[in-house]
């Protein structure tokens, strides 16, 4: 993770060059990284892309995106003037040396008018079956080659199960070292996540009772209220607990369970991550039923207005067995956690956007309060919200003014907003891209992270796709996830926590 300092001169090179993320979130990042001065004075970006475009075509193409999309709006034209000059465009056939050998030139162009060598940094947004091909042709034009200045970063989806991502990981060291290779999960750059870190190792009050002794469930939720949107080719391919538990939700229960790493050096902190992955109780098939459900969306209401239901939406089978909801209730077999549930829950069309997790503390060990007054006794709970909201609230019992001996719930807030030194916080690409530039892996995963991710859940996706659900569509969009959802966690005498992240609301009493 960054100190301020520049990153050394770099050649960006984007496969999907013209793509929606490109567009959307990659150039954005680089501009604002750009506007807050963190790029080198050298420093470019080619496009890659099959469709026919010049320079300046594509420049204009990025300057909509940057207007429509980036955090800092409309570029000024002073600043624009200046970041334009470093955008090139390559019309090109991935699957045709001839490309490679035209990008090589271009790099090298570049690289003699700054008079030194620059750091490559390949960006593959690219769908899975032509990596193959690009690290093979970069191989061959010899661009890739230098293990202290060449990257490559890659988008998900890393595989598709458990063997696809092994046989990936072989063919990327065929051509890179492990230390070149930067496995993305936009998840790890959002700052309420990296956060996390910060919370749990840089303050002393928590990481004592951060344990089974006081801790009686932790809760990792990230609902969408967006359907599948334009992407129902990928989806039907794809599902929740591919698109979402194998990485994001994972990622996320791995900084909550963590150890305290001894540095903060990249390989530390991955290694104590993966102790929890390697951690997580392994479900045997036949136990499935008891600790993940799926869902999927039927037709709804959202804000006001009626939505189809998954099987209705573009690309997407009419009787398809999908699921676009999964809630899994994990257990980690080590000292610290023996015991206690970790529920994880991800659903798109649900009711609210709420990405949140939520640590629920033990109750207190005996009331001293009489029984009228300890109903209003809740335990403490810690929830730290990612998106929308961004704020940590720990929930604990106080006094209520007056004269009267009467108990209530309150709250102590972080709102990161309300962070005066945070003008505006990054996206997590820029953070992401920044440290792929700096060569700082932290954030990004590592080989045999990524594999253990899809071990754990192997069993839940065998039993799935061996059994399409007799119940879909299972829940109406606009609620939160089906039903058997809650009765999920209710054996363990738990509710999902919804209620909290909003202000005002009532709170959750369990
Ligand atoms: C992506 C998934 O990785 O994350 C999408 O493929 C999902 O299906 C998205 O919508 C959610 O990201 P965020 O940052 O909007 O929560």
């Amino acid at each position: 993770m960054k100190a301020s300092k520049k990153a050394a001169p770099t050649i960006v090179v984007i496969f999907g060059g013209t793509g929606d993320l490109t567009k959307r979130k990659l150039v954005p990042a680089f501009y604002n990284l750009f506007l807050d001065n963190w790029l080198p004075e050298q420093f470019a970006i080619i496009g890659l892309g099959r469709t026919k475009l010049n320079d300046q075509e594509y420049r204009e193409r990025l300057y909509q995106g940057l207007t429509e999309f980036s955090r800092s709006g409309k570029p000024t034209e002073n600043k624009w003037d200046v970041f334009q000059n470093s955008l090139y465009y390559l019309t090109s056939e991935i699957n045709n040396p001839a490309s490679y050998t035209q990008l090589a030139e271009q790099i090298k162009a570049l690289e003699e008018s700054w008079g030194r060598r620059a750091n490559h940094l390949f960006y593959l947004s690219i769908a899975p079956q032509f990596i193959e091909s690009v690290t093979v042709n970069l191989k061959k034009a010899g661009i890739a080659d230098n293990p202290d200045c060449d990257r490559i970063v890659v988008e998900k989806p890393f595989g598709h199960d458990l063997e696809t991502a092994k046989d990936l990981n072989k063919l990327l060291t065929n051509t890179f070292q492990e230390t070149q290779i930067y496995r993305i999960d936009h998840y790890l750059g959002k700052e309420t996540v990296q956060n996390i870190l910060a919370f749990r190792f840089a303050n002393a009050l928590f990481e004592p009772l951060w344990n089974r002794n006081y801790i009686d469930y932790v809760q990792i939720t990230v609902a969408e209220q967006v359907g599948v949107e334009d992407r129902g080719g990928y989806y039907e391919g794809s599902g929740a607990l591919r698109d979402m538990i194998q990485n994001h939700l994972l990622q996320l229960l791995c900084m909550v369970a963590m150890e305290p790493p001894v540095t903060f050096e990249a390989e530390e902190i991955r290694n104590r991550k993966v102790d929890v992955l390697h951690a997580i109780r392994r479900l045997k098939r036949e136990e499935v039923n008891q600790y993940a459900v799926r869902g999927q969306y039927g037709a709804g209401w959202m804000k006001g207005q009626e939505v189809p239901g998954y099987r209705e939406e573009t690309g997407v089978d009419p009787k398809s067995s999908t699921e676009t909801y999964a809630a899994v209730k994990f257990y980690l077999d080590n000292w610290r956690w023996q015991g206690v549930p970790f529920y994880l829950r991800t659903g798109k069309r649900m009711q609210e956007k709420n990405s949140s997790i939520t640590v629920q503390f033990r109750p207190v060990p005996h009331l001293t309060f009489p029984t009228a007054l300890s109903e209003n006794i809740l335990p403490n709970r810690l929830t730290i919200n990612i998106q929308p909201e961004m704020d940590i609230r720990l929930r604990f019992t106080a006094k209520k003014t007056g004269l009267e001996m009467a108990l209530t719930p309150a709250e102590m807030v972080f709102d990161f907003n309300a962070d005066a030194t945070h003008a505006q916080s990054p996206e997590a690409y820029e953070t992401l891209l920044l440290d792929a530039l700096q060569g700082d892996a932290t954030l990004f995963m590592r080989s045999d992270q990524v594999e253990v991710a899809w071990e754990v859940i192997t069993p839940i996706l065998e039993t799935w796709e061996s059994r399409p659900s007799l119940e879909f569509p299972n829940y109406a969009a606009g609620m939160w996830g089906p039903e058997n959802a809650e009765a999920l966690i209710a054996r363990e005498g738990h509710t999902w926590a919804v209620t909290l992240p909003q202000k005002n609301k009532e709170h959750n009493r369990h």
